[in-house]
């Protein structure tokens, strides 16, 4: 008995210590809960393991995972036996939940699952905060006994670092994107014409990227650049930015600043490291592969992967809408003229991903947008 009990927690320790490293290496919420879960649940032997977090603002707990449940479980934070946890600080052990009167049997009603026992344990932070609870439900062949409670609590609490940090990081980016995209909304909000034209690129670089299968920095990175690619047009005057008919010599060398603008603006900001490439993404977006493009006629390869791609998806967005002086053209002539200018304004493989696309979600036939008219095809 000594022997099985000492064995058995050798196990479980080193559980803890695989549950522990693995969830160190994790950056986003719904992953890191997720292995946390189903890690559990093998440990404990159990049919399901929930994690419920805290939501300050709606004073609800929240499931980020019920194993085998798609539908989100949330409910007031002082309700059922985890809200009982969640205001006590106690783990509870129940092993007949009808014994007590704190179980919310809606839950079960909703979800159509049966719960015949469980331990609900708190999770609490490094500074003393309840920050939600970790319930497992339904122990196989048995009761729970008072060590997979505590295997529990353990758990819990290295899960609460890392639950911290991941929600940290969580809110800073958000925090940083909708400041990207309220910079953006306010550059566009000078022309009605033309606003939404950096979340319309930004769409469609995403899409380029992905099906270049593009490593998730460098995604990132372009899907920044592409928000923010035209937004050196701050300090281009509305006489020029709106005007309707054709730009003298004049003003149109200084619409193209907008480019350097971008840079100058971009550079100061400080990205973190795998997103340092977007001041550079951003104002390589008027670039050619042929080298005539601006503001440094880069060639070929000298362009970065960001400039092609935005380039790309800038120009097809600025094909198909509306402008002052013309009609939107056709989805049809605009991926004509992309791949017309195939390895002399455009990258290649930038072209046919979006081709691609297009005919992948229906809108297009290849047939329509051949590629023997690319003269440097072979
Ligand atoms: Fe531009």
């Amino acid at each position: 008995m000594l022997f099985s009990s000492t064995n058995r927690d050798t196990t479980r320790l080193q559980s803890i210590i695989r549950i522990t490293r693995a969830i160190s290496t994790v950056n986003d919420l719904h992953t890191l809960i997720t292995l946390l879960a189903s890690e559990t649940s093998k440990v404990l032997n159990v049919e399901r393991s929930t994690v419920f977090l805290y939501n300050r603002k709606t004073d609800e707990l929240w499931s980020y995972v019920a194993e085998g449940e798609s539908n989100e479980i949330r409910f007031s934070a002082d309700q059922g036996i985890a809200g009982s946890v969640f205001q006590t600080t106690k783990t509870i052990i129940l092993n007949n939940v009808s014994d007590d009167e704190r179980f919310n049997k809606d839950i079960d009603d909703t979800t159509g699952f049966v719960t015949r026992n469980m331990i609900t344990a708190p999770i609490i932070n490094p500074s003393g905060h309840c920050i939600g609870v970790f319930q497992v439900i339904n122990k196989e062949g048995g009761n729970f006994r008072d060590d997979d409670a505590e295997f529990l609590q353990i758990v819990a609490s290295e899960a609460a670092v890392t639950i911290e940090n991941v929600r940290l990081l969580e809110s800073r980016k958000r925090m940083f994107d909708s400041l990207i995209k309220a910079l953006v909304i306010s550059i566009e909000a000078r022309d009605p014409l033309t606003a939404g034209h950096s979340f319309d690129v930004t769409f469609l670089a995403g899409k380029i990227a992905e099906y270049l299968k593009l490593d998730k920095d460098t995604s990132e990175a372009i899907y920044y650049a592409a928000l923010l690619h035209d937004y050196g047009k701050i300090a281009v005057p509305d006489s020029i930015l709106k005007k309707p008919g054709k730009l003298s010599t004049e003003e149109f060398s200084i619409l193209r600043k907008h480019v350097q603008h971008t840079r100058i603006i971009l550079s100061p900001i400080e990205f973190e490291e795998r997103l340092e490439q977007v001041p550079v993404f951003a104002s390589q977006h008027h670039e050619r592969i042929d080298g005539e493009g601006y503001p440094d006629g880069l060639k070929g390869d000298e362009i970065s992967i960001g400039g092609k791609i935005i380039a790309v998806a800038d120009v097809f967005e600025a094909l198909t809408a509306k402008r002052h002086y013309r009609e939107p053209f056709t989805l049809n002539k605009t991926l004509n003229i992309l791949i017309e200018g195939i390895d002399t304004q455009f990258d290649r493989d930038a072209v046919l991903a979006l081709r691609q696309y297009f005919i992948d979600i229906g809108k297009i036939k290849p047939e329509e947008v051949p590629l023997e008219q690319d003269k440097n095809v072979l």
